[in-house]
């Protein structure tokens, strides 16, 4: 242990001294320590170093720190008992609180808008436990290994009743695949596009950035194509010389569009001509507010759709479970690519999740949120009406989050950074642009997790480092 630290003494008590400067030695040494105090880089109680030992350290005269510590003492920031040595003192302390909070504490949190995130605290941790349990207690021995790469088949069927009733998927257990997560649904759906001599995938510009990174992970060229308030320009295909496409029908993210009716039956016919796979991103359509929901693109070209989707939005992304309903071609390549990804996906989650949707949890779990989401969701809109209206929020008639265009000229980071100093957290939008240069700025805003209060507080705050700006 080095020698200052045994002393019990600060070994980083960082005061300059100055031996150039006009001002004493002793004033120098004073405003050093008091400063230190001040913003409580020197805590209540602390221990200073004995004069000498200090004197010592800075190459001063022993007088000089002697008088230093006296006038701090007079003025209440030390206390020197005969004995006990030169502590900080409680007073001097609390008087420096402000200073130091105002200085250094970015001060408390009034909102994180995290775009994606389900509220945790409705994850229904009860049931979830129950089927969790019940799998435990009920899975036989023989069944303690690998699990079917596919995925286990009670979860498959129960995904295929599911998907079929509500998302209006053509799903047989055969040809569906269990991932974790979409993000494994589509890393191994590009792969097995690589395989087959795709090297161009269409994507929507702007899409999920961590996407985008996915595709060009498994050496395929993603390729942009522009989304508008009808969805993907379908038209756009046929110039782009793209051997697949990888859209978000119900809801592009972040855009929060819809693809037309018109341009669905123009995409799966562009897919059809070209003999060309379509990946369907279905992350978050049962969250819709406003109209009945749109049924999945699958539906129209089951043999042409990898349709995708996940409890990351319904229950929790912790859980890291996905699936794909593939054609019927493509099933046994997007199974071996699974299994030479992580062999299986486990089993006990699997069987609860099956569980929980065949008992009808999944769908009373829905009913219960639903509503919730939708009032923060109305707050957000009217909050952002009252406190930030020049920002034009696109995308609200789903999801978990929306998309607000700010007037251009606006910086992102500028106000990103200025909400983050009044305790707002908000997402900038250009990261999930090809080029990273959005029409108009832009910023997303998660309204899942937080509470009616903490949304309008949050957006005032958002207004108001909008007007400092
Ligand atoms: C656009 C989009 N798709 C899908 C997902 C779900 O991904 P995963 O199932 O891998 O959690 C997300 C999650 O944030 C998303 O933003």
């Amino acid at each position: 242990m080095p020698p200052e630290q045994s002393n019990g003494f600060p070994p980083d008590l960082l005061i300059g001294i100055d031996r150039s400067a006009r001002r004493g030695l002793r004033a120098q040494l004073e405003a050093g320590l008091r400063g230190a105090i001040q913003e409580g880089r020197l805590a209540t109680g602390t221990l200073l170093p004995p004069t000498r030992v200090l004197a010592g350290d800075l190459g001063v005269a022993r007088s000089v720190v002697v008088e230093a510590y006296g006038q701090l003492a007079a003025e209440g920031y030390l206390s020197a008992r005969q004995g006990s040595g030169t502590r900080v003192r409680e007073v001097a302390h609390a008087r420096s609180r402000p200073r130091r909070a105002a200085r250094a504490d970015p001060g408390p949190v009034v909102a994180r808008f995290v775009s994606g995130v389900p509220d945790p605290a409705t994850f229904p941790r009860r049931s979830w436990g129950r089927h969790y349990r019940a799998v435990l207690d009920s899975t036989p021995d023989p069944q303690f290994s690998y699990p079917d790469p596919q995925g286990a088949r009670e979860l498959r069927r129960a995904l295929a009743g599911y998907l079929g009733r509500v998302r209006g998927v053509v799903a047989d257990p055969s040809r569906l695949l269990v991932c974790a997560g979409f993000a494994q649904a589509l890393a191994v759906t590009c792969r097995v596009l690589r395989a087959r001599g795709v090297e161009r995938l269409g994507i929507e510009d702007p899409c999920f950035g961590f996407h985008r990174e996915m595709v060009l992970n498994a050496g395929l060229e993603a390729v942009p194509i522009p989304v508008d308030d009808d969805g993907l320009r379908v038209g756009e295909l046929r110039f782009a010389d793209v051997g697949a496409v990888f859209v978000s029908p119900a809801h592009s993210y972040p855009l929060g569009a819809v693809l037309s009716p018109a341009r669905r039956v123009e995409l799966v016919a562009w897919a059809r001509e070209r003999d060309a796979f379509v990946i369907e991103d279905d992350y978050d359509a049962e969250f819709r507010y406003d109209r009945t929901p749109v049924g999945a693109l699958q539906g129209l070209a089951p043999e042409r759709v990898l349709y995708g989707g996940s409890t990351s939005k319904t229950l929790s992304p912790l859980l890291r479970l996905g699936w794909l309903a593939a054609p019927a071609e493509l099933i046994d390549e997007l199974r071996r690519e699974k299994f030479l990804d992580d062999m299986a996906s486990g089993l006990f989650e699997q069987l609860a999740l099956a569980r929980f949707v065949e008992s009808g949890d999944l769908a009373r779990h829905l009913r219960r949120v639903r509503p919730l989401y939708r009032r923060r969701r109305d707050t957000l809109v009217a909050a952002l009406a009252r406190w930030l209206p020049e920002a034009r929020p696109r995308g609200v008639a789903a999801g978990l989050h929306l998309y607000v265009e700010l007037p251009e000229g606006v910086g992102e980071a500028a106000l990103a950074h200025a909400a983050r100093e009044r305790g707002v957290h908000i997402e900038e939008a250009s990261w999930h642009w090809a080029d990273r240069r959005p029409p108009l700025p832009g910023a997303i805003l998660g309204y899942a997790s937080l509470s009616e209060g903490a949304i309008e507080r949050g957006v005032e705050a958002l207004g108001a480092a909008y007007a400092a700006l």
